[in-house]
């Protein structure tokens, strides 16, 4: 995510900038090491010339963790309304959510407590320093029933058939190999599990985000519908963001691999 602001504290870092030598191996692992097993021909495509692109969108870079103390601004409440988007989304006590992308876990407290001690929350990550952070975030409230989870670029290393939702708010756009990312996680959920993306409206250009952190409903339907998901429903509610919620959809499953 990348505010358009004219000032520059409220703009998020992208890229990367560790600060240690081993968060810089892993990092770069978890950024770029993609085994070729789990890349469709059809992933991102980077070359020399530009920025990685998929079907035509620019691949945004992922939000650094130098920035995180940003994904926790107060402002936040009421641009992004993450209680009523829960409430929309009716998480349930002893549902098992993905938090995908969790960052410092901003979502993931707040799923915590909805789904109680029954329930669970995996929190995934490819920084570890945001999940440094994440922890730290759910010591200091108590909350026992988050789990961290480092993924890499292309696997968020989800258990098999286990999920009942699986939530990115902001992430998507940020996937370096969407393809691999999205039937991995198809793959984690349960039959009626739901995958739901939150993305800023790019066809608004009011909307103070860097287009390549936006999305209009159009690419996100281009992308998604042939990873063997169809859209369940499109919640218009916020003010900034559209919300996807998207289901299996079994007569589109992608191929031998899932
Ligand atoms: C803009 S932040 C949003 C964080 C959180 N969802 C929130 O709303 O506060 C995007 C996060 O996605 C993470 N991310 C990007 N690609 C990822 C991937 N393939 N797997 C897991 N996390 C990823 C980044 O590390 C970053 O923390």
């Amino acid at each position: 995510m990348r505010l358009l602001s004219a000032n520059p504290a409220r703009v998020p870092p992208t890229g990367v900038h560790p600060t240690h030598p081993v968060v810089t191996l892993l990092l770069s692992l978890a950024l770029t090491a993609t085994p070729a097993s789990t890349l469709s021909g059809s992933d991102s495509d980077g070359s020399a010339q530009g920025p990685p692109r998929y079907k035509g969108r620019i691949i945004a870079p992922v939000m650094s963790a130098a920035g995180a103390d940003w994904l926790n601004r107060p402002e936040r409440e009421k641009t992004e309304m993450p209680d009523r988007l829960l409430d929309a989304l009716q998480i349930k006590p002893g549902m098992t959510v993905a938090d995908v992308g969790a960052g410092i876990g901003y979502f993931s407290w707040r799923i915590a407590r909805r789904v109680g001690a029954e329930g669970r929350v995996l929190a995934v990550e490819i920084q570890p320093e945001m999940l440094e952070r994440l922890g730290a975030e759910m010591r200091k409230r108590n909350i026992r029933n988050v789990r961290s989870i480092l993924g890499t670029a292309a696997d968020p290393n989800l258990p098999a058939q286990s999920v009942d939702l699986a939530l990115m708010v902001d992430v998507y756009h940020e996937f370096r190999h969407p393809e691999a990312m999205v039937a991995r996680i198809r793959q984690s959920l349960k039959d009626d599990g739901r995958m739901v993306l939150v993305e800023y409206r790019g066809e608004d250009p009011t909307v103070p985000i860097r287009p390549e952190h936006k999305m209009t409903v159009k690419q996100v339907l281009l992308e998604i519908l042939p990873m063997g998901f169809r859209l369940q429903s499109r919640l218009d509610f916020l003010p900034w963001q559209h919300v996807f919620v998207f289901v299996k959809d079994s007569a589109k499953a992608p191929g031998p691999s899932d």
